[in-house]
């Protein structure tokens, strides 16, 4: 099901909080203790009917509605400095899928992979983060299965991808030898799909070129804390300076970066940054998520950020890590119109 549309904003991003929550008694709880009459223990047992019918609802909803069912295209216009005028490009954003069940089986990636063609966009971009590996999941969808599938997407300008974190964290073996290549980047180049590690392509639409350049992962390997109750850390594959030091004109670069933390680093040479990692926190209200994996908290949560004239968009991705639940960020195509 297709759902919500919603435009990027162009500021930082909302900074609303949803404070803390208030601890209220139970409606009726008080006429159990008190009511001598059955006409008020009838109504707190309606009462407690209703709260439990509620929470079970809720709870339907958070863990197997939104994820499960829900898909929404999400459209940004973006028109990035020096961008040149002749050149319009739209790109369909693919973050998270986070492939195996319960939230995310073969059959809706294949749903998302129909979809995302239909929408017709010029270029395709996978964001990495392939696989589900969260403690909840229950099945697996092999590598060359969700590959396979993604395989099918379709765009003009091809399909590009980067890794994430999991596509690192799952592949024990590059874990132990410290280097890759991961099994996420072999079974998609099998498929035809070329991933970038910091390396970089160019495309030409409208007769304009511009560059595609891919980041290396960030969190590529946990690091064990010094300390109890540390922050975790993470050494990454990333280089910038080396990724961007392969564009060798002034054409316009959009630059794919699986964690969004990299974007105070990020010059403004580069057009638009895409990233996903965060899921919008899988929780959120109000503009503010409880959780984000990112040093800067709620700044680059979610959705459209501009920095000094710099462009970022973030996408809430597809599929869900830690816990299958979703709540204010149902599973998301990103659709970004870039134009002067
Ligand atoms: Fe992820």
């Amino acid at each position: 099901m297709l759902g919500r549309k919603r435009m990027g904003d162009d500021g930082r991003g909302s900074r609303a909080h949803e404070g803390r929550g208030r601890a209220t008694e139970l409606p009726g709880m008080t006429g159990l203790r008190q009511g001598r009459h059955g006409i008020s223990r009838r109504r707190a047992l309606q009462t407690l009917a209703g709260w439990g019918a509620g929470v079970l609802g809720f709870s339907s909803y958070a863990f197997a509605i939104e994820p499960m069912w829900r898909l929404a295209v999400t459209r940004y216009k973006v028109t990035p400095r020096r961008w040149p005028a002749p050149l319009r490009l739209s790109i369909a954003v693919i973050a998270d899928v986070h492939a195996g069940g319960p939230a995310m089986p073969e059959s809706r990636i294949a749903a998302i992979v129909a979809a995302t063609n239909a929408l017709t966009p010029d270029l395709i971009v996978l964001l990495g983060d392939f696989a589900a590996s969260h403690r909840f999941r229950t099945s697996i969808v092999p590598p060359q299965r969700w590959s396979r599938a993604l395989g099918r997407l379709k765009a003009p300008l091809g399909v590009h991808a980067i890794l994430g974190n999991h596509d690192w964290w799952d592949d024990l073996k590059a874990q132990q030898a410290g280097k890759g290549p991961v099994i996420g980047r072999r079974v998609l180049e099998q498929v035809g799909i070329p991933v970038y590690e910091n390396d970089v392509a160019t495309l030409v639409k409208d007769g304009r070129r511009f560059w595609l350049a891919g980041l290396g992962d960030q969190w590529a390997f946990p690091r064990r804390p010094a300390r109890r109750r540390a922050r975790r850390s993470f050494a990454g594959v990333d280089d910038l300076e080396g990724t961007l030091g392969k564009v060798a004109d002034d054409a316009p670069i959009i630059l794919l970066a699986h964690e969004p933390d990299i974007f105070p680093r990020v010059p403004d040479r580069v057009a638009l940054t895409l990233a996903g990692h965060t899921h919008g926190g899988q929780i959120r209200c109000l503009g503010y998520s409880p959780i984000v994996p990112s040093r800067f908290g709620n700044r680059y949560a979610y959705g459209h950020v501009v920095e000094d004239g710099r462009h970022l968009i973030v996408s809430g991705g597809l599929g869900c890590s830690m816990l299958p639940v979703r709540i204010g960020v149902p599973p998301e195509i990103v659709m970004v119109d870039v134009a002067a």
